[in-house]
């Protein structure tokens, strides 16, 4: 390795580190299918990085949940991207996969995983000893270069309007999984006053999944606003465990 370290350094700094893990599916899914019931809906992914979450109705998940009987578990959908997930909630986490009807993805710097290079690279920024993500990883870039994701660069509030002007009518879902922490105060209002606007014209959720100053977890909040959103549960960064908070 040292004797490559030369070539290393030259590669670490010409790259962003932006990742895209695929593990947030598994906490998106009941929030998004609580919201579709039996319809189709438009999903959003605002800093969707490679877009890969936008594929969440094409994964397997299984979701646990150990109490005094035993381990419940949930099997939900089905093909090789493998989602295991503590599912920490009194009921099932949902009844089915949501439809989705149209995947458009927001970013300020969209990674292409049908460059090989890129997705490489995307591999590589998975800590070496997390096997399984890795896996999860190659598995979600297999299945997200067979479908139809609309990636668009730029700023997710500055362009959201225009994207939810041109989709086909049809309830929406607008999420973010830990990526607008990195976006100023100024996005954040503006979102808001977007998404209040959109609400009025059509059946909105927007759901957010992202650290919060002094919290230890991500927060899952949903709301036209996600810093006044309704707290939806609580649920760790790679998506290994999601607990509901039940009003
Ligand atoms: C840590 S990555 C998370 C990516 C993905 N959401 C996930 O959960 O794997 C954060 C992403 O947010 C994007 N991002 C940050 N601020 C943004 C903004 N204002 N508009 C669009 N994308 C943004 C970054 O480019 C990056 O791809």
């Amino acid at each position: 390795m040292l004797e490559r370290a030369d070539l290393l350094v030259a590669e670490a700094t010409a790259r962003r580190t932006q990742t895209n893990e695929t593990g947030r599916a598994a906490v998106l899914l009941p929030f998004v299918a609580a919201f579709a019931r039996d319809e189709p809906v438009h999903a959003i992914d605002l800093g969707a990085s490679a877009g890969l979450n936008l594929c969440l109705d094409r994964f397997a998940y299984r979701y646990v949940t150990p109490g005094p009987d035993g381990v419940r578990e949930t099997r939900l959908g089905a093909g090789p991207v493998d989602m295991v997930c503590e599912w920490r909630g009194d009921g099932p986490p949902a009844g089915a996969i949501p439809m989705i009807a149209s995947r458009t993805g927001i970013d300020l710097h969209p990674v292409d995983v049908t460059d090989a290079d890129q997705a490489a690279w995307l591999e590589a920024l998975v800590w070496p000893e997390h096997a399984h993500r890795r896996e999860r990883l190659r598995a979600a870039i297999d299945v997200r270069r067979g479908m139809d994701v609309a990636m668009i660069a730029g700023d997710a509030a500055a362009l959201l309007a225009e994207v939810e002007a041109g989709l086909p009518a049809g309830p929406l879902v607008i999420w973010h999984t830990v990526a607008l922490y990195q976006a100023p105060a100024e996005v954040h209002t503006e979102l808001d006053v977007v998404i209040a606007d959109l609400s009025r014209r059509r059946r909105v959720l927007r759901l957010g999944m992202e650290p919060v100053v002094g919290m230890p977890d991500t927060q899952v909040r949903v709301g036209p606003s996600f810093d006044r959103g309704r707290l939806a549960a609580t649920a760790h960064a790679h998506g290994r465990w999601v607990a509901p908070a039940y009003p």
